[in-house]
């Protein structure tokens, strides 16, 4: 009976173990990995050359805008429609609104993968994310 307790035990913690690997990633998790570099430690922002995240009122405005930036980049600012799924970019787009000080509200996955359809079907010539 002990050694039956036992195993039990056993796979439950290779459950827990295994199911953890799958876990969702946070926002914070993809901050460091996509955006960090850049934007630094805290959306603090590299001087002239990274714009802060933290207080601005781009990442806080309109939502849509923010969206296409995401997908499509700007400038320096890279795309991320072929490195992010839709719910990362959900994510650490609702990560920045709500880190470091910033109150804006929750951008819906729904109009994320809207405009990450609309995007990734669009055949410009110049492929996806231009
Ligand atoms: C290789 C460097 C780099 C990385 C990595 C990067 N960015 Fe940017 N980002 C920039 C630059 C440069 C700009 C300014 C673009 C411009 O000149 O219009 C920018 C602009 C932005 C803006 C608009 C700010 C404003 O005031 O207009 C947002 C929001 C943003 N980035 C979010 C992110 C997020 C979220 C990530 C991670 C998923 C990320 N960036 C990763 C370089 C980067």
């Amino acid at each position: 009976m002990k050694n039956y307790y036992k195993l039990l035990l056993a796979l439950v913690g290779i459950f827990c173990l295994s199911s953890n690997a799958y876990a969702q990633e946070t926002g914070e998790e993809i901050y460091t990995d996509y955006c960090e570099a850049c934007h630094q430690p805290g959306g603090e922002g590299f001087e002239d050359t990274y714009p802060a995240l933290k207080e601005n009122v781009f990442v806080l405005g309109d939502t849509e805008e923010l969206i296409y930036l995401m997908l499509e980049g700007r400038g320096g600012m890279p795309t991320f429609i072929e490195d992010l799924e839709v719910e990362q970019i959900t994510t650490i787009l609702n990560y920045i609104r709500t880190s470091w000080g910033n109150a804006g509200d929750e951008i819906d996955p729904a109009v994320v993968e809207e405009a990450f359809d609309f995007i990734a079907e669009e055949d410009d010539g110049f492929g996806p994310g231009n």
